[in-house]
């Protein structure tokens, strides 16, 4: 038998419990598949006390961090602590300097230091796989990175958070606001503790600026993602959604034309029976618009233990094989800077959902800003009677750009009959 590819594990919670665990379980189909043995040499965390559910007895300890790269022999250190930086950062750091082969399911660390850690993989000969960092058990960074290559991305879009594309169907089904579904969503262990970064969008910006990267080859900007999460989701607006026809989805969203490029993470419409609409719960879906090909959707579960691991292992096997590649499939000095445009450039069409007291003239005057704003309306729905009192009204628009719907907006809004600011949700009508 070849030499074992020898491995420490930085990191002993949900994924890293995971990785030991399939290593553990399946290490003779393993050994096959990469032509070698797949050694745990050592492992670390916070505390070595905590019980893990798994068999660590045999790995060796490191109580400092970054010194897990010094140990002797070390082909690769997998990287499952986590956050943009700290001591997550300085181990990979110290790693790919060594020439240690990298493999990590940190999409924070790599959507804000993705060319720099690239650039020193390359410079070192080492190895950086983060399969596991973008839609869970989804090859999609494989998929984008080597198997889509023929072609031109023009867009790479989808679900790329569970746990809010969870919330939004619970919403949907029971009717329940976001605040309890997410105390709910919490209790059954499918957000955390602190939901900020799932609710607000960030954990799907962070994987939208990887996938952009490796779709067009542009340098991982999350800087230039713009989010807007799901916390201002009411479940008037699901209700209206779903008569129209739709379903509301977070999707990340990236298109480039060669030389400009947009990204955003945001609620849309999308219509409730076409691929994406279909894709519930924890689940995610990522579509790719290639030159040469139709879209192919992939989907599958976006986190867990063994889904991640599941991917966090496939990285560790390529390594294993002396498979590696540029982190984001050329080489990081060529990544390009594109010009990034904002969503106030977006054209699309619109729900726009208002409050607006039950007088003679309001849709009147509501027609007048929109009419003056080059914005056509589509359909309207205007629920119920109750002169004097406020009353919803839903307008859906034709094509028409952001900037001018947001003007729109503060226009109503500034309306004595508007009650409540007026609710823009892109609608998103060929995904
Ligand atoms: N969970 C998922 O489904 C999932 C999916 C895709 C990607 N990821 C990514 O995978 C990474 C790990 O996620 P996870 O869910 O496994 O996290 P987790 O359950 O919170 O585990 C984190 C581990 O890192 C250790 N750790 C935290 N801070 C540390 C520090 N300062 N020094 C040393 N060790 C430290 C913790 O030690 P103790 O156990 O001793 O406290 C724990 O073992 C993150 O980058 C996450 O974004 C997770």
């Amino acid at each position: 038998m070849s030499q074992p590819f020898r491995i420490g594990i930085a990191g002993l919670g949900t994924v890293g419990t995971g990785v030991i665990k399939v290593i553990q379980k399946n290490g003779d189909l393993l050994a096959l598949r990469a032509g070698r043995p797949i050694e745990i040499v050592c492992v670390t965390a916070q505390s070595k006390s905590k019980k893990r559910g798994v068999d660590i007895g045999g790995y060796r300890w490191i109580d400092d961090i970054p010194a897990m790269a010094d140990v002797d022999g070390l082909d690769a250190i997998v990287e499952v602590i986590g956050g943009s930086d700290g001591p997550a950062k300085a181990l990979i750091e110290k790693a790919l300097k060594k020439g240690i082969h990298v493999v990590t399911a940190n999409k924070a660390l790599l959507a804000h230091h993705g060319q720099q850690l690239s650039q020193m993989a390359e410079d070192s000969g080492a190895g950086l796989a983060y399969e596991a960092a973008v839609a869970g058990c989804i090859p999609i960074i494989k998929a984008v990175r080597e198997s889509f290559t023929a072609n031109r991305i023009s867009a790479v879009y989808g679900i790329l958070n569970g746990t809010c594309n969870y919330i939004l169907t619970t919403m949907r089904e029971t009717g329940c606001a976001f605040g309890d579904v997410l105390s709910e969503a919490q209790a059954k262990g499918y957000a955390e503790a602190d939901p900020s970064f799932d609710i607000e969008g960030i954990d799907a910006g962070h994987k939208l600026s990887l996938l952009a990267a490796n779709a067009f080859g542009t340098v991982p900007n999350f800087g230039a993602v713009e989010m807007t999460g799901i916390k201002d989701i009411q479940p008037i607006d699901i209700a209206f959604a779903g008569e129209l026809g739709f379903k509301i989805k977070l999707l990340g969203i990236a298109k480039f034309d060669g030389k400009q490029l947009v990204q955003t993470v945001e609620p849309c419409l999308v219509p409730g029976q076409s691929p994406l609409g279909s894709i519930e719960d924890v689940y995610n879906a990522v579509f790719v618009e290639g030159d040469f090909f139709e879209t192919p959707l992939l989907t599958g579960r976006g986190a867990g233990e063994g889904p991640t691991a599941s991917a966090v292992v496939a990285d560790i096997i390529d390594l294993a094989r002396g498979h590696k590649i540029p982190a984001f499939g050329i080489p990081a000095a060529r990544l390009k800077v594109p010009e990034y445009i904002d969503s106030s450039n977006i054209v699309a069409r619109y729900y726009l959902r208002l409050s607006v007291l039950d007088e003679p003239g309001v849709i009147a005057d509501l027609s007048a800003i929109l009419r003056d704003l080059n914005i056509s309306i589509e359909s309207m729905i205007q629920r119920g009677r109750d002169p004097g009192q406020p009353v919803p009204v839903v307008l859906m628009t034709h094509k028409a750009r952001f900037a001018d719907i947001q003007e729109a907006c503060a226009r109503i809004d500034k309306l004595r009959t508007s009650i409540e600011p007026p609710r823009a949700i892109r609608v998103e009508q060929d995904l």
